[in-house]
């Protein structure tokens, strides 16, 4: 089976590195070519557009930024959509709109070709150590054609049926992950405006309920101010957009607009939004998500 990987950026690059590691034959795109690198001196070979890359694939694998950047990359000049072949499978792995996801599987069926939506949560670590959790929308039966490749880059696979149901659960993920993150951040700060230790702090709670991924992995990164990207504050921002959109898509008028939270039936989401878009508006947006401590120490 040969395999072609669009998308060589912080997750994309160790995710195709695990998929040549495990014996793939990789062909790889990006549109930054340099990325590619270490790559093509690991075995890979180099395509010069999606279009070609898709030409010598059976399966394609993407991982880009947001829906319209997957848009472009699909159905743009020189997009996959040129090149693609009958029989084939995308396993598009970004996180973007559901809706957006299912409009692109449809469109696909128009040259015999299917799609999976398999987003990914775990971070670069996750991609690097091949324990991504990978959760599936698409047809089952290509779900488990594409087992054994889903295999080399993730711990937890999980089918959620039709197309856009992996995007969907996505989403709730994300809304999940942003709470937490806001929680961390928050919590760090009151330690420091209380006069706290912070890494005693931090030492004392992080066996208890307090415990999470986003503690163990972020707080010890705040404390070294630390702020280099595993997940960007502007990806985490658009995931929220995503995340907003889809409620009101969804239950937009079940919720009396509040003034302060917006629609009221999901206030965390509003305001986890409202802070990440503020910490992309103080030019925070290509930091880690651990550098949401920024917004509150500047507001501090
Ligand atoms: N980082 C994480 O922890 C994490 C975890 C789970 C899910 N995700 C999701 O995974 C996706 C990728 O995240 P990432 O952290 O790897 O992002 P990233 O480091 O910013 O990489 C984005 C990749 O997409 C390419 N790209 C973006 N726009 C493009 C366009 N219009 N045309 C062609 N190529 C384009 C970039 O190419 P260039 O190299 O040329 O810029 C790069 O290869 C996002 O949807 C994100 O939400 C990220």
């Amino acid at each position: 089976m040969r395999l072609g990987f669009i998308g060589l950026g912080t997750m994309g690059r160790p995710m195709a590195t695990r998929l040549l590691k495990a014996g793939f034959t990789l062909t790889v795109h990006n549109r930054t070519a340099s990325k590619a690198h270490p790559l093509l001196e690991m075995g890979a070979s180099w395509a010069s557009s999606p279009a070609e890359l898709a030409q010598t694939s059976d399966v394609v694998i993407t991982i880009l930024s947001d829906t319209p950047d997957v848009e472009a990359v699909l159905f743009g000049p020189k997009g996959i959509w040129e090149g693609i072949r009958p029989g084939s499978v995308l396993i598009e792995m970004s996180t973007i709109a559901p809706d957006a996801a299912v409009r692109f599987a449809q469109r696909l069926t128009e040259r015999a070709c299917e799609m999976l939506d398999a987003p990914v949560s775990g971070g670069e670590r996750g991609a690097i150590e091949g324990t991504l959790a990978i959760m599936v929308g698409g047809r089952e039966d290509v779900f488990h054609q594409c087992l054994p490749i889903l295999r080399a880059l993730g711990k937890t696979i999980v089918y959620t049926g039709p197309n856009g149901n992996g995007q969907k659960t996505k989403l709730v993920n994300q809304l999940i992950c942003a709470l937490n993150i806001v929680a961390v951040a928050e919590g760090i700060h009151l330690a420091e405006r209380l006069g706290l230790d912070v890494e005693t702090t931090l030492r004392a709670i992080s066996q208890g309920a307090a415990a999470s991924w986003m503690l163990a992995n972020l707080a010890p990164k705040i404390l070294q101010n630390d702020f280099t990207p595993g997940f960007k504050i502007a990806l985490q921002q658009k995931d929220l957009r995503l995340v907003r959109e889809a409620i009101q898509r969804t239950c937009g008028r079940e919720a009396p607009e509040n003034p302060d939270l917006g629609p009221t039936a999901f206030p965390g989401a509003e305001l986890a939004f409202r802070l990440f878009s503020e910490a992309l508006r103080e030019g925070l947006g290509e930091m880690g998500t651990q550098g949401l401590i920024v917004l509150y120490r500047h507001r501090a």
